[in-house]
Order: C-alpha cells, then structure tokens, then sequence
C-alpha cells in the first residue's frame, strides 16, 4: 500500500473517497460539515437529525458527488461523544472505513484531520485503516485475491505546520500495523507450514532484513543447554524443537528487557490428547511467540531506545510412542524436577525453560505472553486479557501501556495459594494445580522459575483469537498483544 501525507483544503482533495471525522451532534457541527450541509441542501442535517448518521461511535455514511468536493465521495466516519472520544474511536472510525473501502472496490482513500495531537491520531488513523482492511489470502487461489487490495491511502492536514507531525505519525502507525497484520499471518497459517524449523528460518530471515540478531538453538544446542522441559514436550512429534533468541539493541548500554513467547506451532494435547472439536484452533497456539518477533521487528523499525531480547520456544505438542506420558518426571534447565500430570498443560513446560535461560542476559524485566490457560476464558471472557507479575512499578507499566493501546489486560493476585496447589509429593513441582484458579496455578508453576527480577506472565488464550469481528480486529488472529508491547517498550519506564 502506498502512503502519504500532504496538506490541502479539505474541498480540493481528489480521491476516489475523501473522509471527515463527526462526532455525535444533534446538528452538523464544524465549518466543514456546515458547509457542506449548504452546499447539499441541507441533507447533511437531515441525517443528523433523523439519526441515520449522527456521528455515533462505529457509525458511518458514504454520499456520492457533493458539490464542491473534489473528491468522488464522501465519507463521514463517527467518532461518538466528544467528550469519550480518544484515539481509540479514531482507530476503530478508520478501521470502519477501511473495511468500507475494500468491500466497495474503491481502492484509494484518503482522510483528512485538522485537529489537535496530530502525530498519535495519524499514527491511529494508518492502524486503524490497515488493520481494519486486513485479510489472510495466502490460501485463496480460486478467487482474484488482490482485486479489492487498498492500493493508496492517503493523510491530509490543512497546513504545512501539521505536516512534519503527520508524517512522523503515519510512519509509526504503519510500523505498528505492520507487525500486527504480520503477527496475524503467522497466527493464521496453519501448522503444516508453520512448524518450529520453518517458524525459526523466518525469524531468521526477518532479523537479516531488519539487523537485528537472531540465533537459534536447535535440538543438539537445547540438549546442551539442558532445556528437558522443552525437549520433554517437543519429543513426541517429527518435527523436533528450536529455541529462538532475538536480540535489539537500541541503546549503549542499559540491562535489557527480556520478552519470552509460548511457540506451541499446533498443541494436540500430547497423550492427553484434547477433544477433537476445536483442536483447528490450536494452530495458534503459537501466538505468544509471534508477538514477541514482531514486536521486536517494530522496535527495530522505530529505532527505539531501549535494548530488547526476545525468546521464542519452539515446539509441536503431538501424541505418539515417544511422547511424554501423563505420571513422567522430568527435568528443567533451572534443575527442578517437574511431575507431568497433563500433557496438555506444556506451554508452561517451554516457559519454565526459557524463563530461566532469560536469566543469562541480567534483564531489567521479563515479560512473557502466553496462550496459556483455557480458564483464562472464565476471568475477563473475551474482554481482556488476565495478567500476573512480581512488580507493581512493572504492573503499573503494563496498565498503562493497556490503557494507551487499548488491548485490555487486568491484574490478578499471584497468592502463595496458587503456588502451594502445584506442590508434588514425588518431584518439585507438578505441572497442574486442579480446576479452581486455572490461570492462576499456572503462573504460579511459571513464577517457580523467575530470579528476582521484576516479573509479568499476560496469558492471552481467547484474546488471540476474535470470534466476530471489531472495527479495527477482523474476524481470526487478533495478534492480540502487539500494540500493548510496542507501546510499552516505546514508553518504557524505569521499573
Ligand atoms: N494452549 C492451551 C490453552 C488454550 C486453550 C489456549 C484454549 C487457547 C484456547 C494450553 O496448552 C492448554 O491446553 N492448557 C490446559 C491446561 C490444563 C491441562 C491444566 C487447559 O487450559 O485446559
Ligand atoms: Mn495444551
Ligand atoms: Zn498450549
């Protein structure tokens, strides 16, 4: 997609759609609206005031050949009451019509934006646009795929002086749209293509692109490293483990951040084996690790001032005559031994070991995304994201960053309960505490495996996946977890 910005007077801007952002009004509000609502016999207001389009949140209206305007249409897009009305409702208008402008064949777009912060509405506007018009295709061969594909999208602000922030703006939402819709491509792409070798050649090749380092370890080097939780769920597939590590340095010197991701390329469940009904879905099951990659991609891209390593274990949870059994006792990287009640529950065996590889790089925090638990389902639904850590300074980042970002996360208490219902009577610890406070047992199996850096576990099972579709999210992977990361590390804050 071409991008651009430049400055005009709203009427003179030719496309085949020209936007204007309207909050919820009784009446046309603003110069523009007023004179278009003149210049159209008054049809503007008559919409207004018979509420087929009055500015409401997630509401729009296209009119064909205003008088006047340059451009073929118009697009009103509403952003709802202007008091609630922050970047969140301009993401979601333009996500609106994105999806407007690919369904109607047009294009070419271009929006127009005249009011303040500048640089994070624009940045809104071009996520927004690209998010909402996102579609997976690499699967489609029966139909002309490309078609409908957005072509040129285009920002226009009233003045030169807007025009430095609106740049700046438009190259950062693009980077941030970017790594969500490359997110969602990985999420989507099904576990025949996407297994922990091909999933560690494209980071490889992603790194190479973007200069930043990439290794990876695979089963010889993991063997050396004595990963025996990673390996001991990797073992019952072909296809055997890799272990990624990332690494952006945007600064001299500094501790790094270190972000960790569940890499489960497809989880049957290993000997406990999960129902067959859904089990398509857990070709996501990956989605934690491709957050990571891609927010390490954006932070590369946005020169970020800070220093990231990312860790991605890699691996294939599958039934077979090698795989772990339910009632084995393994080993760890940390030393502790580990009672496998459920075979299912691996996604915390792969996280222990990386936890304390994450150990090497004295990181200042690490952070791990998971698609973790079921139960976490039964905490904010499809709402939110649950999330856990050992620092409120930490927590308080994290929260903040939600807020910004609108992806929603909530935190929830990491009791020494939780931890004593994953005590084993055979080996250190068990890998399932039982049913009451799933989410929370698990993290309590993961906490057994951090030092004392500050710590947060944000378990996105459910969030990764939109059921039916948002403004700016279409139906499939949500890459749930991009946007809250990006701007975190972009804000990041001493903790
Ligand atoms: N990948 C699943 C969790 C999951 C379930 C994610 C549904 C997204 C949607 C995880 O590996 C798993 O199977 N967890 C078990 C743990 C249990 C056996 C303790 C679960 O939640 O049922
Ligand atoms: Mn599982
Ligand atoms: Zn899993």
């Amino acid at each position: 997609m071409n991008l651009s910005c430049y400055d005009s007077n709203f009427f003179e801007i030719e496309d085949k759609a020209v936007v204007l952002f309207c909050y919820k009004a009784e009446k046309p509000s603003g110069d523009i609206l007023q004179k278009i609502d003149i210049l159209t016999d008054g049809a503007v207001s008559q919409m207004f005031e018979s509420g087929e389009f009055d500015g409401s949140t997630n509401s729009s209206m296209m009119l064909h050949n205003v008088p006047e305007i340059a451009a073929g249409r118009l697009i009103l897009a509403g952003l709802g009451d202007e008091k609630e009305a922050d970047l969140d409702a301009i993401r979601r208008a333009s996500g609106i019509v994105g999806k407007m402008i690919l369904t109607h064949g047009l294009k070419s777009v271009s929006f127009y934006y005249d009011g303040s912060d500048t640089n994070p509405v624009v940045s809104a506007i071009v996520e927004g646009a690209i998010l909402g018009s996102y579609r997976f295709l690499k699967y489609k061969t029966d139909d002309d795929k490309d078609k409908n594909d957005i072509t040129a999208m285009s920002v226009v602000v009233p003045n030169k002086t807007k025009l430095k922030q609106a740049e700046v703006g438009m190259v950062r939402g693009e980077i941030i749209a970017s790594a969500v819709t490359h997110c969602r491509d990985l999420v989507d792409t099904p576990g025949n293509d996407l297994y922990p070798e091909s999933y560690a050649d494209h980071a490889k090749q992603l790194a190479k692109e973007l200069k930043f380092k990439c290794k990876v370890l695979g089963p010889a080097e993991i063997k050396k490293e004595k990963m025996m939780a990673l390996e001991a769920v990797a073992v019952g597939s072909d296809h055997t483990a890799r272990f990624v590590v990332l690494e952006y340095n945007g600064k001299e010197k500094g501790k790094p951040v270190v972000l960790v991701g569940k890499g489960v390329t497809f989880d049957a469940g290993g000997i406990s084996l999960k129902p067959g009904l859904g089990m398509e879905e857990m070709k996501g099951d990956m989605t934690g690790s491709a957050v990571v990659l891609n927010v390490i991609c954006a932070a590369a891209r946005l020169k970020a001032k800070i220093n990231l390593v990312g860790l991605m274990p890699l691996v294939e949870n599958m039934p077979s005559g090698r795989a772990t059994r339910p009632g084995d006792i393994i080993g760890s990287r940390a030393g502790y031994t580990i009672e496998v009640i459920n075979t299912d529950a691996e996604g915390r065996l792969i996280l222990a070991d990386a936890l304390d590889y994450a150990d090497k790089f004295d990181p200042q925090a690490v952070i791990d995304i998971a698609t973790l638990t079921g139960a976490a389902q039964f905490i904010l639904g499809y709402a939110g994201a649950p999330f856990v850590g050992t620092s409120q300074k930490l927590n308080d980042n994290i929260r903040a960053a939600s807020e910004r970002s609108a992806e929603r996360v909530w935190e929830l208490p990491l009791w020494k309960d939780f931890s004593d219902l994953m005590k084993s009577s055979i080996a250190d610890i068990k890998n399932t505490g039982g049913r009451p406070a799933g989410t929370l047992t698990a993290s309590a199996f993961l906490k057994k495996f951090t030092k004392d850096w500050p710590w947060a576990h944000i378990d996105i099972a459910y969030c990764d996946v939109e059921k039916s579709g948002l403004p700016y999210v279409p139906k499939g992977a949500s890459a749930f977890g991009v946007r809250l990361l990006v701007d975190l590390i972009t804000h990041w804050k001493k903790v």
